[in-house]
């Protein structure tokens, strides 16, 4: 059976793509930092009859990636898919920012990515040369490629994950796995929810519409690589 990991699925994007997963017939890891949401979110996909592993983590720590795969392995023995989708920003003007918080939306945006490549690359690797579709799939944003105000640290980092995704498209095509960042717009989540003064959560992208794209990336064929899918709302608003 084919399996994913999903970082930051207790709610979501990462949620939606959990769920569209286990529709597709995929054994599921799912993470994020608190256990009590992570839980009831697995047992949501589960009640769907989805085979679920759950690991409470902060993919801020170093170790976090190499502790979900392990898990993963120990579960399912094999990963098809990697979803890095754990995010955040703090928002603000950049001279008003700590070096806390800029350090924070490295580590979790960002290098939790990178660690998560190299956690993975093992068994990715293995499933490429099974059957030449691994995939990651990376939650950049739209923010990637246009910027947002106030938001230029979040932007940073979510640029490096489409320059990231790139790149490894490069170097992992002949290993079969291939590599996708999701630059979506604004979404109704949790996220967003302050924002609901100005923009109603029925204005926004859906947490499915950025789900249904990864269905749909697991459709095509191993010679078919899709960089980067950007998601807009009408009116090419952000
Ligand atoms: N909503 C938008 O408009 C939008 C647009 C573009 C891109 N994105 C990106 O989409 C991704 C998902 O965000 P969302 O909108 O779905 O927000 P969300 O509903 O708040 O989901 C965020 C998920 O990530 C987990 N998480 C946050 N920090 C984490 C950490 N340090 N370690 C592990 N898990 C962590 C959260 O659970 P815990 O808090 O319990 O850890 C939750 O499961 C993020 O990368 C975000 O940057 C969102």
């Amino acid at each position: 059976m084919k399996s994913a990991i999903i970082t930051g699925a207790s709610s979501g994007i990462g949620f939606a793509i959990a769920r569209e997963l286990g529709r597709n017939g995929y054994a599921l890891t799912v993470t994020s930092r608190r256990q009590d949401r992570l839980s009831l979110a697995a047992d949501r996909l589960r009640a769907e009859n989805f085979i679920v592993e759950d690991i409470a983590l902060n993919m801020a720590d170093e170790e976090a990636a190499v502790k979900v795969v392990a898990r993963h392995e120990e579960r399912f023995g094999r990963l098809d898919v990697l979803v890095n989708n754990a995010g955040m920003g703090v928002p603000g003007e950049l001279d008003a920012v700590s070096v806390k918080h800029i350090d924070l939306q490295l580590a979790v945006n960002l290098r939790a990515v990178i660690l998560g490549y190299r956690a993975a690359l093992p068994l990715l690797r293995v499933a490429g040369a099974k059957h030449g579709n691994a995939l990651v799939v990376n939650t950049a944003s739209v923010t990637a490629i246009r910027p947002e105000p106030l938001m230029a640290m979040y932007a940073t980092t979510k640029a490096a994950i489409v320059g990231l995704t790139r790149a490894m498209n490069l170097d992992l095509g002949d290993a079969g796995i291939k590599s996708t960042a999701l630059c979506p717009g604004r979404v109704a989540t949790e996220m967003t929810s302050d924002q609901h003064g100005h923009t109603a959560p029925e204005q926004m992208i859906s947490a499915e519409d950025v789900a249904s794209a990864v269905g749909w990336l697991l459709t095509l064929s191993s010679q078919c690589v899709v960089p980067e899918i950007p998601f807009l709302r009408p009116g090419n608003k952000g």
